[in-house]
């Protein structure tokens, strides 16, 4: 941001003086903007049931010192009996209470300084120095209180203390955890400054020559005399002032003021999510020549439309939503937010030819927009999975009289400068869906929605969404229902979410001739990475119908990794993108799930603890389909052949290849071709049935008879040793970068051992710590905060974190009988 600070030069220079913000504590985290500093280190914890009130902490009350973002039920043991249930992940909640004390500056004294909560699983209650801030249930929304009338400045100290309350369960059907697990924000302005979320940002017209940009600011006098200011909006590009306007105010004693400023960009270079190009607007406000705020907000400019017959327009060009619905867990990680494995969950995504992500089913972390934004994604926010009507006894619905309009309007307002996010998704699956009460609270929501933002499109995912019988097309299930969406029918949506049921989209023109398509929820297929068994025995075990006894599946709660096993509501994950891909007014779909995620282990119960539904694993491990959506989605040449290749002798095997740009495939078995197959129609793989014989098998695809790709699977012999790769072999020394660690069991030769299960044992030296393990395996109760993990079909993932301070990692990986291994990380 070096412009931006010659900037505040050249103010300085033409007498503007600019005021340095300074906070104590010795946090040296990232600033987001110069306002905040993170105010996440050094917090003490206490985990009680038997600590109700504030006023029972006394001395002897044990604290143990951490460090937020925290999330203390990933730390706990899976419990069959968790009042969580398996859908919550078998993990339990509880009453936890934080507390931190620092010092503010004597020079703070006529500022004000609010703590911000990026999100506190739930039910939070805040205390500073005894007196009593608020309440809020909700544990996704972000919020903030005033600490100044309450502070004691200089040497003596402050206390604050948070009580969270997670203790009534069931209130989510997948894995929540608990506590502070966002980023928590010492906030300090002067009494004149830019209100909480004070900007919105819009770009009404935007041609290839200019681009209007609207900024409404809303300014708040905390002083109790009324002041003259100067107002100044400066944009940037990268490091470029592109544009800036300045404003004379005079705004009463405590009162706020909301301001209209116009400004034209030229030649824009637009947002998109092939090139996500972002500007910053740095607000500032001047008293007498001194810069008392300043405020940034990043934002993007792009049009869009959801056109009736051509789909998605984004800056005029189709572009079809190939989304995946994430929940907010972060696999072993559990829900304590860190941005660096929110941003490889999305690398690994973007990889895979994703653009959309939606937020199922709640307000994510901030941070996971910022990356949006950044890496271009397209986003639907979601605000709720449910409203009046409980899915679960303890949920938000508990809640929804009292809060639903704050924390709805909290949402849009926090939410509503991201160039990333398209639509505002007002509910999952509501079960007022199929009651008269569903349209006159839809009408209630989109009119909160559209008071704060009118520049994205209101929508709510629901099943089934077409306004018609279900029995007037072909389902599988629930033939003779007679649904009727009345959320769908109300006329309070801009667009029409459907989840699921995707023989029924091809019908939406004809039930909606007016309103446009977007597949909310669609899929949810299922797989466990790298199992294949019951591939020529497809009768006797899973996969093809699950609608059985759950008892009908594996002993062992595995789902074959061929994309053959699907729930009854869902499809594979060939025949929805089949649908979705052949029409262009289906604007695009966002698949459930992109990543498994901890609870709702679907199909089965426990053991399993954590889903299926992922195209990548829990620990961020691809399954085989991972490569069918690349294929698709990518320009990026692809042949992935599966499944592994150690059989019994003479046993049939069904061998499948995801491809692109090529005509056909040859397969090749110890160099004796198997046949070559090409796609037919709309196949999206083509497949072998042969008999096992040890060896290499080889692939190789082509085009006009020229070899495009070579792709090879080889026999593994026995487990020898083991490999271990790091995303990234330099980290950051600051205390909260990662590393992931993949380890693989091989053979000598180095191929991956496709069902060794060993136990793995790590050992680290030096600054950093083990943060995570994890397999992948839905069925695994091992903990992922332990420092060993049993492999899960030949790998296994281990999570280092960096310590503040720079140097060597050394992590060593050992498991009996093989080699072990160390690899060395730098935290720089
Ligand atoms: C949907 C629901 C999701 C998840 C999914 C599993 O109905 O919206 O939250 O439960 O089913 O298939």
């Amino acid at each position: 941001m070096k412009n931006i600070r010659n900037f505040i030069q050249v103010l300085s220079l033409l007498g503007i003086t600019v005021l340095v913000m300074s906070y104590t504590g010795k946090e040296k985290e990232t600033i987001c903007n110069s306002r905040k500093t993170a105010f996440n280190l050094g917090w003490s914890f206490h985990l009680n049931d038997s600590i109700k009130d504030k006023d029972t902490i006394n001395s002897s009350t044990a604290w143990r010192t951490l460090n937020l973002p925290h999330d203390w039920s990933i730390e706990g043991k899976f419990d069959e009996k968790s009042a969580a249930g398996y859908g919550g992940g078998a993990l339990n909640g509880g009453l936890g209470w934080y507390k931190k004390t620092f010092k503010v500056a004597l020079e703070n004294k006529e500022k004000i300084t609010a703590i911000v909560f990026d999100g506190v699983y739930k039910n939070s209650q805040v205390w500073i120095n005894g007196h009593y801030l608020g309440k809020r249930p909700n544990g996704y929304i972000g919020f903030q209180y005033d600490l100044s009338p309450y502070l004691n400045y200089g040497d003596k100290t402050n206390e604050i203390i948070v009580k969270v309350d997670n203790s009534k369960q069931p209130n989510s059907r997948w894995y929540s955890g608990s506590g502070i697990f966002r980023n928590v924000w010492l906030e300090t302005t002067d009494k004149l400054h830019v209100d909480q979320w004070g900007t919105y940002i819009t770009t009404p017209k935007v041609t290839a020559d200019k681009a209007s940009v609207k900024i409404e600011t809303a300014v708040k006098n905390q002083n109790s005399v009324s002041k003259n200011a100067i107002v100044t909006t400066a944009i940037f590009k990268n490091d470029t002032k592109v544009t800036s306007v300045t404003q004379n105010i005079t705004i009463a004693a405590n009162a706020n003021q909301v301001l209209n400023q116009d400004l034209i960009v030229n030649s824009p270079i637009l947002w998109s999510d092939e090139k996500p190009e972002l500007y910053t607007a740095v607000t500032t406000i001047s008293i007498d020549n001194k810069i008392v705020d300043e405020y940034k907000t990043s934002f993007g400019i792009r049009y869009f439309k959801f056109d009736l017959n051509k789909g998605f327009l984004l800056n005029g060009k189709q572009v079809k939503i190939k989304g995946v619905c994430m929940h907010h867990d972060l696999g072993p990680l559990g829900s304590a937010i860190n941005t660096r494995a929110i941003e490889r969950q999305l690398e690994i995504l973007k990889e895979m030819g994703v653009n959309g992500i939606r937020t199922s089913h709640n307000p994510p972390a901030p941070e996971l927009l910022d990356l949006c934004d950044k890496m271009g994604f397209i986003v639907m926010d979601e605000a709720f999975d449910m409203w009046k009507k409980a899915k679960n006894k303890f949920d938000y619905s508990v809640d929804w009289d009292k809060w639903h309009v704050r924390d709805l309007q909290d949402q849009i307002l926090r939410d509503r400068n991201h160039p990333s996010i398209f639509m505002w998704s007002i509910g999952n699956e509501i079960p007022e869906q199929w009651s008269d009460e569903g349209p006159v609270i839809a009408k209630e929501l989109s009119a909160i929605v559209k008071k704060l933002d009118t520049t994205r499109l209101v929508t709510a995912a629901m099943n089934p969404a077409v306004n018609m019988k279900i029995d007037e097309v072909t389902l599988q299930f629930e033939k003779n229902d007679t649904y009727f969406n009345k959320i769908a029918a109300s006329g309070a949506l801009d667009i029409i979410g459907y989840n699921y049921a995707h023989q029924t989209f091809e019908h939406h023109q004809k039930n909606f001739p007016n309103v446009p398509f977007i597949g909310a929820e669609t899929t949810s297929a299922l797989e466990t990475r790298g199992y294949y068994d019951a591939v020529s025995d497809v009768n006797k075990k899973w996969p093809v119908r699950w609608d059985k006894k759950f008892t009908e599946g594996n002993p062992d709660n595995t789902v074959s990794a061929y994309d053959q096993v699907q729930t009854p509501w869902g499809s594979t994950h060939e025949a929805t993108w089949k649908v979705i891909k052949k029409h262009d007014f289906l604007s695009g779909m966002y698949i459930w799930t992109g990543f498994d995620y901890i609870g709702e282990p679907t199909p089965y119960e426990w053991p399993s603890i954590s889903s299926y539904f992922g195209i990548v694993d829990l620990a961020g491990f691809p399954k085989d389909v991972y490569y069918m959506y690349q294929s698709e989605w990518t320009n990026k040449t692809v042949l992935h052949i599966f499944p592994h290749w150690n059989w019994t002798e003479g046993q049939n095997v069904d061998v499948w290849a995801y491809y692109n740009n090529a005509d056909e495939v040859e397969l090749f078995l110890n160099g004796k071709s198997v046949g070559t197959r090409s796609k037919k129609g709309d196949d999206l793989h083509v497949m072998w049935r042969i008999p096992f014989q040890a060896g290499t098998l080889k692939a190789v695809s082509r085009k006009n008879g020229k070899t495009v790709l070579e792709s090879e699977i080889k026999t593994a012999g026995n487990s020898s040793q083991l490999k271990l790769t790091a995303d990234r072999s330099t980290i950051k020394a600051d205390g909260y970068d990662l590393s992931f660690i993949t380890v693989d069991i091989t053979d000598a030769n180095g191929v991956l051992s496709p069902k060794a299960n060993n136990e793995i044992q790590f050992s680290l030296k030096g600054n950093g710590k083990i943060v995570g393990v994890c397999s992948g395996d839905p069925v695994s109760h091992e903990s992922y905060k332990g420092s060993k993990h049993t492999a899960l079909n030949g790998k296994c993932l281990v999570v280092v974190q960096s310590a503040a301070k720079s140097g060597k990692i050394e992590l060593t990986a050992q498991a009996n009988g093989l080699k072990q291994k160390t690899i060395i990380i730098t935290a720089k």
